[in-house]
């Protein structure tokens, strides 16, 4: 094996095209984001075709960017990592096509890379020192996960949203309070002008699965019932807090079912400022270390899936060339 390993990364599973060049799986030496979100805003949401015929506009800049940027060619490079699941079927096969072609045309092996295995490995890239086992929460537009990360491409999914995910609510949430898409970042802001003094209901259930859709619906009702009497900054604050408490309260069952000592945010929610300082406060209080990505990485972007790449090549993870889109594709498969 050669002592240095360069991987080139894809990411356009939805409305980031993004292109990475990592050394050794941990070292960024190039990570290129072409975010389409003022392109979908006034939409109130990302549309797929809209986000597949900008991939295709925008991919063969953003590879030569990020070969510029990290000052290598496609001959330094080792092999090619792509997203091939979950997310949007157009936008991603823009990705795995462009991939296909560079591992067909340079002879490089390609390496499939499930979405959220990268949302998780983007914590290695903001800490070296994070080694599994550990537990993670995964919270992005799409995904509500609690896994144990049992090696670094050994996954157990432990609990899982059951109606919408985390970012799914905070972007439906803030549309129907005007605030724009994405939800998240604005809620986020709005949220600390505000106290959380309206009533949000929390759903359990008797294993670790999560729903947020009462919480979702209860926003909507107060919103139509007291009209502009309504004080948007307090509602931020209890939608948050409302939701952080059942995101939390799994977390810390899962991490003490589990015994694990140290616990991993990823996905685009865990930029949420609110969420990271409970997180953290709960760790301190249960003896937890507690892990996020810097926010750069938290929302999609490709350095995570070279990370995440890195490891699959590492085991010989490596795909052939009927590797195809999954759009619903689970962790672990
Ligand atoms: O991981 P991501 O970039 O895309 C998916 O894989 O889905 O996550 C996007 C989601 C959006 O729902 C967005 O509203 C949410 O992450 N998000 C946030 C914050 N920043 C982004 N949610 C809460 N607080 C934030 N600061
Ligand atoms: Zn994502």
């Amino acid at each position: 094996m050669k002592q240095n390993l360069i991987g080139l990364s894809i990411e356009s599973s939805c409305d980031e095209t993004s292109v990475a060049i990592l050394k050794n799986g941990r070292e960024v030496l190039s990570n290129v984001i072409a975010t389409q979100i003022d392109i979908h805003k006034k939409y109130g949401g990302v549309v797929p075709e809209i986000a597949s015929r900008n991939h295709v506009e925008n991919i063969t800049y953003v590879v030569e960017e990020a070969l510029q940027k990290a000052n290598v060619t496609l001959n330094d490079v080792d092999f090619i990592a792509v997203t091939y699941g979950p997310g949007l079927v157009g936008a991603l096969l823009v990705g795995l096509s462009t991939a296909k072609a560079i591992a067909y045309a340079t002879k490089k092996p390609l390496v499939g890379v499930h979405h959220i295995e990268g949302h998780i490995a983007a914590n290695y890239i903001s800490h070296p020192e994070l080694k599994p086992p550990y537990l993670a929460l995964v919270v992005s537009g799409g995904h509500s996960h609690l896994v144990h990360v049992k090696d670094y491409t050994k996954f157990e999914v432990l609990g899982k949203t059951r109606d919408d995910a985390v970012g799914e609510a905070f972007d439906k949430v803030s549309r129907v309070m005007g605030l724009g898409y994405p939800g998240g970042p604005v809620i986020d802001k709005m949220a600390k002008e505000g106290k959380p003094s309206y009533h949000l209901p929390r759903t359990y259930f008797d294993n670790l699965d999560f729903s947020f859709s009462g919480i979702k619906t209860a926003v909507i009702n107060l919103l139509h019932k007291e009209g502009d009497n309504i004080r948007i900054a307090d509602l931020c604050a209890s939608f948050e807090e409302a939701v952080t408490e059942v995101l939390l309260t799994n977390t810390l069952k899962a991490a003490k079912e589990l015994g694990v000592d140290k616990v991993a945010l990823a996905g685009g929610v865990s930029a949420n400022s609110y969420l990271r300082e409970h997180l953290s406060k709960m760790g301190e209080e249960n003896g937890f270390a507690v892990y996020y990505p810097e926010l750069i990485l938290c929302t999609d972007n490709a350095a995570m899936i070279g990370c995440a790449g890195y490891y699959n090549f590492l085991v010989g993870k490596v795909s052939d060339w009927n590797l195809n889109a999954v759009p619903n594709l689970k962790i672990g498969e």
